[in-house]
């Protein structure tokens, strides 16, 4: 496995091997890697014959000072699990590398994908995602890129780039990844003390309620007033949403189609924000 910390020594590695027509698979991380990395580097391993891997904390898209200083960080074990697990090439650049002068991204609009939900809870956040992606797609160029049903509205907002931006590069949705006990893999999570830990299943039990209902079909069944309610009643957790949505537009769905959406789903627990969402069909 080789590793890079500068965008000029990763283009000319990888100007030889696109010389050999070989397919470069891309999977974009910000570190501490855990089983969700692993499946999109699992998943690029089998499609690409070369796995780049880039770890890079991207400062832009943090609304949080805190959130952004309080990133863990665990370089050695995430190449020790890259490693193991196929990838070619590590890129971990610095920031003066991935933008000039003071780190600022321009503003993106792509509708309610940018403007709802993680769009309006975090402002700016989908400018910095796009900022640091659109630079990484440029320095890599890669065929295929990877990235995890976690993020589904990041999804959505990345294909959107590629449509208008990238018209070459396939986007592969990879499924969401959880613990034994359901709680959505994340690097936040060792963040959470073991109190704040259990706390945090209730967003996934709240989806799994909520899929069930919307599958009994009986009228009334569902109600999310009443699920939003019984969270907010909770002590230590701040719910931000709740919804049914299409997981293209991250427009909310009418109650006629809420099996063919995905609910969504954000908290603050501790100091751990988290996000998570199930399909409701
Ligand atoms: P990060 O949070 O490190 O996530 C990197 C990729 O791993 C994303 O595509 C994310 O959706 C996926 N991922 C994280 N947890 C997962 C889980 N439990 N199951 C499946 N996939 C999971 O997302 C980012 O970094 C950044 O915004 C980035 C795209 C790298 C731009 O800075």
């Amino acid at each position: 496995m080789e590793i890079f910390y500068t965008s000029k020594e990763l283009k000319e590695r990888l100007s030889e091997i696109k010389g050999r027509n070989e397919i470069i698979g891309f999977v974009p991380t910000m570190g501490s890697l855990h089983s969700g990395h692993g499946t999109l580097i699992s998943h690029a391993r089998n499609a690409s014959d070369v796995v780049v891997l880039s770890i890079y904390v991207n400062p832009t898209q943090f609304d949080n000072q805190h959130d952004f200083k309080a990133y863990p960080n665990a370089m050695q074990a995430d190449l020790d699990l890259a490693r193991s697990l196929g990838v070619d090439v590590v890129f971990s650049p610095k920031t003066e590398d991935m933008y000039e002068g003071v780190p600022n991204a321009n503003s993106v609009d792509y509708g309610a994908l940018t403007a709802a939900f993680e769009g309006s809870k975090r402002k700016g956040h989908f400018d910095g995602v796009v900022a640091i992606v659109r630079r990484l797609f440029q320095i890599i160029n890669p065929e295929k890129a990877f990235f995890g049903e976690k993020d589904l509205q990041q999804l959505a907002v990345i294909e959107t780039l590629c449509k208008r931006e990238f018209a070459q590069l396939e986007i592969v949705r990879c499924p969401l990844v959880r613990d034994v006990d359901g709680l959505a893999l994340s690097s936040r999570n060792v963040r959470l003390n073991p109190k704040e830990r259990i706390i945090a299943l209730e967003l996934n039990r709240t989806l799994n309620r909520l899929k069930a209902a919307v599958n009994e079909s009986v009228e009334g069944s569902v109600d999310l007033e009443a699920e939003r309610s019984a969270l907010e009643s909770l002590d230590d957790l701040e719910l931000e949403y709740l919804a049914i949505i299409d997981a293209e537009s991250f427009e909310e769905v009418g109650e006629e189609k809420w099996n063919e959406g995905h609910a969504v789903i954000a908290a603050q627990v501790g100091s751990v924000r988290l996000i998570d969402n199930l399909f409701m069909g």
